[in-house]
């Protein structure tokens, strides 16, 4: 008999990286070019069949603006696991999200499981960050990481999927 569980996840990375954009694609299959900054944070739910499981995906979409910054450990407190966005064509943006992992090392849940994603992955010509400097950072630091992108929907389910196979019991 499937189990049902829940699993809330949090994501979290500069502004513009792709948080909003990665979430849009996940629970309504679409992409919009503007999609616009995030205020505060926004909730989202999704039902999935992972494993024989049923899992209700509790998502936590928050703002990237620093001025939101004081806001995250609201989301971040209660969540199983947490998605840190950069991207790969803005050097910053990986920056910040090492400070992410920081912060969450030091202040989250230490059972919480962390992914990296490396976001807009179409964007292969204007790389900055290379897929090695971020899987030796991942590997340094216990998270998984995988390249994506909301446009073209690549590892967009796997990311998202991958972490509830990584949960205990799930
Ligand atoms: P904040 O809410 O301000 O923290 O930003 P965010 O991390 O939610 O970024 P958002 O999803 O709003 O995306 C910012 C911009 O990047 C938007 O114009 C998106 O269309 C674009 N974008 C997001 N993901 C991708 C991607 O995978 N590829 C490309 N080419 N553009 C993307
Ligand atoms: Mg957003």
């Amino acid at each position: 008999i499937p189990k049902d569980h829940r699993l809330t996840k949090v994501l979290l990375g500069d502004v513009g990286a792709g948080k909003s954009s990665l979430v849009l694609r996940f629970v309504k299959d679409q992409f919009v070019e503007f999609q616009e900054s995030t205020i505060g944070a926004a909730f989202f739910s999704q039902t999935l069949a992972v494993n024989d499981a049923t899992v209700k995906f509790e998502i936590w979409d928050t703002a990237g603006q620093e001025r939101y910054h004081s806001l995250a450990p609201m989301y971040y407190r209660g969540a199983a696991a947490a998605i840190i966005v950069f991207d790969i064509t803005n050097q910053a943006s990986f920056e910040r999200a090492k400070k992410w992992v920081q912060e969450l090392q030091a202040q989250g849940n230490p059972n919480m499981v962390m992914a990296l994603a490396g976001n807009k992955a179409d964007l292969l010509d204007a790389r900055k960050v290379s897929a090695e400097e971020a899987e030796t950072y991942a590997q340094e630091n216990s998270l998984f990481f995988m390249e994506t992108s909301a446009k073209t929907a690549t590892n967009v389910k796997d990311i998202f999927y991958e972490i509830a196979k990584r949960l205990p019991r799930v």
